[in-house]
């Protein structure tokens, strides 16, 4: 089984590793036969599970019943877990939360936000849940932000992440999502932090890791496809064609084949 020290590991070695998004069993054997690196149990299960049009209605319990069904038929890859929309507001309530889906199967938990979350990761982390922090576009504040637009944009914003970064790796980070952000800011917090690991979607090609929503990938999603998402369904044909599409995106990644730069954000900063 993948852990977090083979994340670390292959971050030293420039191995890159390959994520995506999953929430029930069959997809999940299908993960494990294609030999994907690490799953995540994501809250946009929201939107591709339940058919709501963002992540915030999506509790607890539902988070607790999808790492149920993945965890149980995926032996290989690291499962990671969404703390869902306000289950994190304090530290202790992290903690309750984190235990629920962590006695699920789940070997790590993401939450979304900046240095504000120091004292909820430094919590966690001592009692044994390794902390995944989802920063740049963190669909959960969709209506702080209006929209799902890329940010970190100007210099002053890259710093201001950068330095929630080197807070929340001082309180215990042990794994960064980044999303939606220039490809240069994928490459600078990728460099900077050389003990953690960091997944990019939308932030360039130059992170440790890459992770998609599975049903983008396999071009089942409807309406506005976002620049970052390649179709690897479309390559495939045959028995197999699901297997060998998730597979496909896994070489990809290992590759560095994806993402190329038309999936990238090239904004100077
Ligand atoms: O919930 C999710 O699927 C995510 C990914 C978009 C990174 O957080």
């Amino acid at each position: 089984m993948t852990s977090l020290s083979d994340l670390r590991r292959f971050k030293v070695e420039n191995r890159k590793f390959s994520c995506l998004t999953c929430y029930d069993s069959s997809m999940a054997k299908a993960m494990e036969v294609a030999k994907v690196d690490t799953i995540l149990i994501g809250d946009s299960l929201g939107m591709t599970m339940q058919g709501h049009d963002s992540t915030l209605p999506v509790t607890i319990e539902d988070m607790v019943y999808h790492t149920t069904c993945v965890s149980r038929a995926n032996r290989y890859a690291m499962i990671i877990a969404d703390l869902p929309f306000a289950s994190y507001a304090s530290p202790h309530d992290a903690l309750l939360n984190a235990k629920k889906v962590m006695q699920a199967g789940a070997q790590m938990v993401k939450i979304e936000g900046g240095a504000w979350l120091s004292e909820t990761v430094q919590l966690l982390t001592r009692h044994g849940v390794p902390v995944c922090v989802h920063l740049g576009l963190t669909p959960q504040s969709v209506n702080v932000f209006g929209g799902y637009k890329v940010q970190a944009k100007t210099r002053q914003a890259a710093d201001a992440l950068l330095d929630d970064c080197q807070q929340l790796v001082d309180a215990g980070a042990a794994l960064f999502v980044l999303e939606c952000v220039p490809a240069q800011m994928g490459k600078e917090v990728a460099e900077r932090f050389s003990q953690t690991p960091v997944i990019g979607i939308g932030a360039g090609a130059d992170t440790d890791g890459q992770v998609l929503v599975v049903q983008d990938m396999l071009g089942l999603t409807q309406g506005r496809i976002a620049r970052f998402v390649r179709n690897f369904m479309i390559e495939q044909s045959g028995a197999n064609a699901i297997i060998d599409a998730i597979q496909a995106y896994h070489h990809a990644v290992i590759e560095q084949q994806f993402p190329a730069i038309e999936h990238t954000f090239q904004i100077e900063l």
